[in-house]
């Protein structure tokens, strides 16, 4: 057949590098209404559900289980259950009802009403649900910070830049899993570096994921994953009650935590049970809550290519993030790995969390160019910080990150690099160079760097494993190179944890190094003119861009 001129051009356009599928019900490619999605209803005796969403008591699976006992409050649950769907759609989108009251129904539904809810709902009406239901007033930001070649000094100096451009959270991993030490100790340094009060994680295996915690190297965790069937949850070796007793070793330390979850994940591990990937998004949410652990990290996340190639698949993940905060979970709502290789559909998919605000808007936008992203790219990177900038400022929403200008961005990067040389000096771990320092500074990403020595590095890695090095042992090795500064600010990162401040819901540091969380910025929106609004210097911050023309003198730039 003779293609047309137009044809041509819309076949070579990106959006067509993406991948789209028809739905197919039967093994889960299917967004959030599979015919074999159970119909909602609870049966409660002498306050225990016997009866959930059609299935009895005796037939339910673990995940089931869990929820019956533990998320849902049999108490009200019959008196909420008998609202309809679209009644408590109602609630969730009238601006007069207040968040608690949302609240006090919730608690009572169960998983197959919590989807009958959200499918009443288009993605405007889950957007203005999203605003006032979010738990924090305050939006926040989270970035990645990791290296193709596990290069410790970027990790550093990248850290350094995004926490200085507003990113509250750095998550890094790893290409090669045994540098994890030296990758997390470097995340740990550039960030305090630059902007204190960065909390900060390192995605690994969950033992080893806790060590790091329990010594101190790291802020936080977040990879701790839960699925929303029986045989993928088995596929880890795991069931609620184990990741409820990972949850309880992470509280007793007092560090800060959050499970993860995602539509997709049980199409993509083969065992959907023919249900829809948001129905099933919505077992892992209760299981989370069930838990008792504070948030969630949900919005499909490393499986966004999933709901992303089936109709209506990005309207679930903005409902999944919708229900993690209709819980009254913290929600870390997605936006990280990268979906799509058109840029209109990119910032399509970002819109819905940027424009109502979440917990952290992006739960992994990439501090480093995505050929650096060790979680297998980012929907957003370094390139797009000029347009986040610039989309905040044309719309007044806050996405949490700023214009920084270049000399100050390259001052962090130096100062992140010497300090970490200074660390590594003091552990007696193999040095960083004058060299790598220069180049880290001016650098885009880990190909503009001179090569690490792998095997010492691997193998110094190994030794601060083996020799128990901790936290304290990084704040030591600060000050005692000079960096007073970041020393303090580690150390007050870690005194946290004695204070339990950051198990609070939604809880982060701000740089003046106070908790911020759903308790003491518990969001109160209420309507117009009310909640959260960019305004005074925040608001002066954001219309700073690379380049904006000074209304005084027309010749210049202000920045
Ligand atoms: N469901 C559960 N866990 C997920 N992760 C990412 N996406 C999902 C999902 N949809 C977790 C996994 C992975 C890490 C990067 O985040 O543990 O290893
Ligand atoms: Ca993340």
């Amino acid at each position: 057949m003779r293609h047309s001129k137009r044809t041509e051009i819309l076949e070579a356009k990106p959006v067509n590098l993406d991948g789209f599928v028809e739905e197919w019900p039967e093994v889960g490619m299917v967004a959030m209404d599979s015919p074999y999605d159970p119909e909602p209803g609870i049966r409660v005796e002498q306050g225990t559900v016997v009866e959930m969403d059609g299935k009895p008591r005796a037939e339910f699976d673990f995940i089931d289980q869990f929820i019956a006992d533990h998320a849902i409050d049999a108490d009200i649950a019959p008196e909420a259950m008998a609202h309809s769907a679209e009644h408590i759609a109602h609630l969730l989108i009238d601006a007069t009802v207040s968040r608690q009251a949302v609240l006090a129904v919730v608690r009572g539904l169960t998983p197959a009403k919590l989807l009958a809810v959200v499918k009443t709902m288009n993605v405007v009406e889950m957007m203005m649900a999203l605003q006032k239901m979010r738990a924090r007033r305050t939006p926040s930001n989270q970035a990645h910070s990791t290296s193709a070649r596990d290069n410790p000094v970027q990790i550093a100096a990248d850290a350094a830049e995004a926490a200085l451009r507003g990113f509250r959270e750095l998550e890094t991993t790893l290409g090669v899993v045994r540098y994890a030490p030296l990758a997390a100790i470097a995340l740990q340094v550039g960030a305090q570096a630059a902007r204190p009060g960065v909390l900060t994680q390192c995605a690994l295996e969950e033992a080893t994921e806790l060590e790091l915690g329990m010594r101190g190297i790291t802020g936080y965790a977040e990879t701790i994953s839960v699925y929303g069937t029986e045989p993928v949850f088995c596929d880890g070796d795991d069931t609620p009650w184990s990741k409820a007793f990972l949850a309880s070793a992470y509280a007793s330390r007092g560090i800060k935590m959050r499970f993860t979850s995602g539509t997709g994940s049980e199409v993509q591990m083969g065992n959907a049970e023919g249900k829809s990937m948001l129905y099933l998004e919505i077992r892992c949410i209760l299981v989370t809550k069930g838990a008792g652990v504070q948030g969630l990290q949900n919005g499909s996340i490393s499986c966004i290519g999933v709901p992303g190639a089936v109709p209506a698949g990005i309207r679930a993940v903005l409902a999944e993030n919708l229900i993690a905060s209709t819980v009254d979970l913290e929600c870390a709502s997605g936006n990280d790995q990268s979906f799509s290789h058109s840029d209109m559909r990119r910032t399509a998919r970002l819109l819905p969390q940027l424009l109502p605000g979440t917990d952290f808007v992006c739960s992994g936008y990439s501090g480093v160019p995505n050929y650096d992203n060790m979680f297998a790219g980012s929907n957003l990177d370094p390139e797009d910080y000029d347009d986040w900038n610039t989309i905040q400022r044309d719309l007044q929403v806050d996405g949490a990150l700023r214009h920084v200008p270049e000399e100050r961005i390259l001052a962090a990067r130096a100062h992140a690099a010497r300090a970490l040389q200074a660390v590594f000096a003091h552990l007696e771990l193999p040095p960083v160079t004058d060299k790598e320092i220069e180049a880290v500074t001016y650098a885009h990403g880990s190909q503009e760097l001179p090569l690490r020595d792998v095997l010492e590095d691997l193998k110094a890695a190994q030794s601060v494993l083996d020799r128990g090095i901790t936290g304290l042992d990084i704040v030591k090795g600060l000050e005692a190179g000079g960096f007073t500064e970041i020393a303090e600010s580690l150390l007050t990162v870690l005194r946290q944890r004695i204070s339990g401040d950051l198990l609070h819901t939604s809880a982060i540091l701000t740089p003046e190094m106070e908790t911020l969380s759903a308790v003491n910025d518990a969001n109160d929106y209420a309507g117009p003119g009310t909640g959260y609004r960019p305004s005074g210097q925040r608001w002066e911050e954001m219309k700073r861009l690379r380049h904006v023309v000074s209304a005084s003198n027309p010749e210049e730039e202000v920045s």
